[in-house]
């Protein structure tokens, strides 16, 4: 499970991002809403890939304590090598998203962004039910992904990722299905925040509450 869907991509990852995903739109977005009172909580990334948005939230609050769990090791090395050129200490660990290695109601954020679509359904439900178990009562959800299409456009640009990354597993994402199998893992207070349009297709930042 590559960052990129393939291991010989993984390198490329990080400047395909930075090209082509308007990251330095949504990750500031994402941050700032995981934040709390303007300081950093205890925050869980799952699927913290190459570890991007870890570094920049340590960055903007020094305080946190940025977790991460990628089932990948490669990305793993290549996440704790960027971090030490950042002067950040993050805590990384290999895990799976269905089975995070990571004690009941520990964490006040989790945050998980270009994940879902690659998980089945019955993944996407068993990790968000995961999500659920570390977040502490009242703890924050933030679901950044592929969602809805803006129109028909982003829906025909959105082929070439399902191409990539495969029809089944992008499906409930590009229906709006994402939510309402949130709402299935026990989180309340759904809602939008945001929505951007990618080359790619259409993001959406999405909020819940444990
Ligand atoms: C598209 S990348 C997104 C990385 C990062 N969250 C970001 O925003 O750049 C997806 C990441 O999820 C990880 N991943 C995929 N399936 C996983 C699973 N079942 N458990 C844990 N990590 C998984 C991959 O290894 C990869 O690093």
């Amino acid at each position: 499970m590559p960052a990129a869907g393939r291991a010989w991509l993984t390198s490329l990852y990080d400047p395909v991002m930075a090209l082509t995903m308007r990251e330095a739109t949504w990750r500031p977005r994402v941050i700032e809403s995981a934040l709390i009172d303007g300081e950093a909580p205890t925050l869980l990334d799952i699927g913290s890939g190459t570890g991007t948005m870890l570094i920049d939230l340590a960055r903007e609050a020094p305080v946190a304590q940025p977790i991460g769990v990628d089932g990948d090791s490669q990305v793993i090395h290549r996440a704790s090598v960027k971090a030490a050129a950042s002067g950040v200490k993050l805590d990384l660990r290999l895990g799976r998203a269905q089975e995070l290695p990571v004690p009941d109601s520990s964490v006040d954020v989790v945050t998980m962004s270009l994940l879902l679509h690659h998980l089945s359904d019955a993944d996407k439900l068993t990790a968000l039910r995961e999500a659920h178990r570390v977040l502490r009562a009242g703890g924050k959800l933030l679901i950044l992904d592929w969602g809805k299409p803006h129109n028909a456009l982003f829906r025909a640009l959105f082929l070439l990722v399902q191409a990539l990354d495969g029809a089944d597993t992008t499906r409930a994402n590009v229906e709006g299905k994402v939510p309402g199998i949130a709402e299935s893992a026990g989180f309340g207070d759904l809602r939008l925040l945001d929505r951007w349009r990618t080359i790619w297709g259409s993001l959406e930042l999405i909020a819940a509450t444990r």
